[in-house]
């Protein structure tokens, strides 16, 4: 395959001079182990968090519309959906409910409950899979009749009254078996006291990877259908300006010296600048969620014929590694894995 150019020898001056015009990037590019060789950042299944909804009743899993190919599992079948996980390496697995309507108030109280959906999930698959790591939301809105993340007084949402509840949703959580909370809320010094709280119950080793840098985004569109939220409006006033980047290294910086064990940025693909940033700037394991609209929009493009939906897939999880994320949480984990197994 090799050609050889027959030439004759330049002076050694024509040489140095002609350096950077005989650089050829495509040398490199010409095999597949070329190509493996000197690949700077790949996706594994060590990388991936898989975030699956859980609601009240048995039987099969019950598709969600707008998230082709994500399903509501019942308690029993979340500890399936583990198992299934761990086999593939998964490492950990993030818990969202579907509430039901009946169980809302002003409030979220049913948050707070030991017995709700997250903890009774919580519970079965930490008895059925015990290897596998578990990530839950800390955050008001599954079980708010409002849809807000936090306590609404009037039309504002209460930033200490939220914190209180919050604190109280993390230890229910953890006293379940929950390995990671994820305050999700962006209500302001809640790592702190949910970090607090924690210690105080003696419950030392459980982490936190806090939602640092969430921005108020349409893309989290189909995920409210999958929990069932009845929220009118937007939740501007507690998540980020998509403007913004210098305040999501404050936000961060904050998070840190607060006790976040690991940092998040949602949405991914539309902020890889953040992730980034952050990355690089702090050097703590950061995160980055691939949201329900994001996941939408590559399978309804697939889904028509118009790309490569497998091929865009690890595209996209490959970028948020190549942007510095530890990993990423994806609705595409399990087919990830599968794929990465099949090589
Ligand atoms: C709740 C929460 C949301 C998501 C994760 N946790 C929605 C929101 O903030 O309205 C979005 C996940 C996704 O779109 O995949 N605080």
């Amino acid at each position: 395959m090799q050609q050889r150019v027959e030439a004759a020898a330049p002076a050694v001056t024509e040489r140095i001079d002609n350096a950077t015009g005989r650089l050829r990037m495509r040398r490199l590019r010409q095999n597949d182990w070329t190509r493996r060789l000197v690949r700077e950042t790949c996706i594994g299944a060590d990388d991936l968090i898989w975030p699956i909804f859980v609601r009240e009743g048995g039987g099969e899993p019950q598709p969600v519309s707008s998230m082709p190919g994500v399903m509501r599992y019942s308690v029993e079948g979340c500890a399936d959906a583990a198992r299934r996980a761990a086999d593939l390496g998964i490492p950990v697995i993030a818990l969202f409910p579907y509430t039901d309507a009946t169980k809302r108030d002003a409030f979220g109280t049913e948050g707070l409950n030991p017995d709700n959906l997250v903890c009774r999930a919580t519970r079965a698959i930490k008895a059925a899979v015990p290897e596998i790591g578990i990530l839950c939301d800390v955050a008001l809105d599954p079980y708010t009749s409002h849809g807000h993340d936090g306590v609404m007084i009037g039309e504002r949402i209460d930033n200490d009254a939220t914190i209180e509840r919050l604190c109280q949703q993390a230890l229910v959580q953890a006293e379940a078996g929950c390995d990671i909370v994820g305050p999700s809320d962006m209500m302001d010094g809640r790592v702190a006291a949910i970090r607090y709280a924690l210690d105080e119950a003696g419950l030392r080793d459980t982490m936190i990877m806090s939602y640092a840098a969430k921005y108020a985004s349409a893309f989290y569109g189909p995920f409210r259908d999958a929990v069932g939220s009845t929220l009118k409006g937007d939740k501007r006033t507690y998540q980020m300006d998509y403007g913004n980047s210098d305040e999501a290294i404050r936000e961060a910086a904050q998070d840190i010296a607060e006790g976040a064990d690991m940092i998040m940025v949602k949405p991914g693909m539309p902020y890889l600048d953040i992730v980034s940033r952050l990355s690089r700037e702090f050097g703590v394991p950061t995160f980055a969620y691939q949201t329900s609209g994001e996941y939408a929009m590559i399978m309804a493009a697939a889904q028509n014929g118009w790309i490569d939906g497998d091929r865009a897939m690890m595209e996209s999880l490959a970028a948020f590694k190549r942007a510095g994320a530890a990993g990423v949480l994806s609705y595409f984990s399990p087919r990830v894995a599968e794929s990465l197994r099949r090589g």
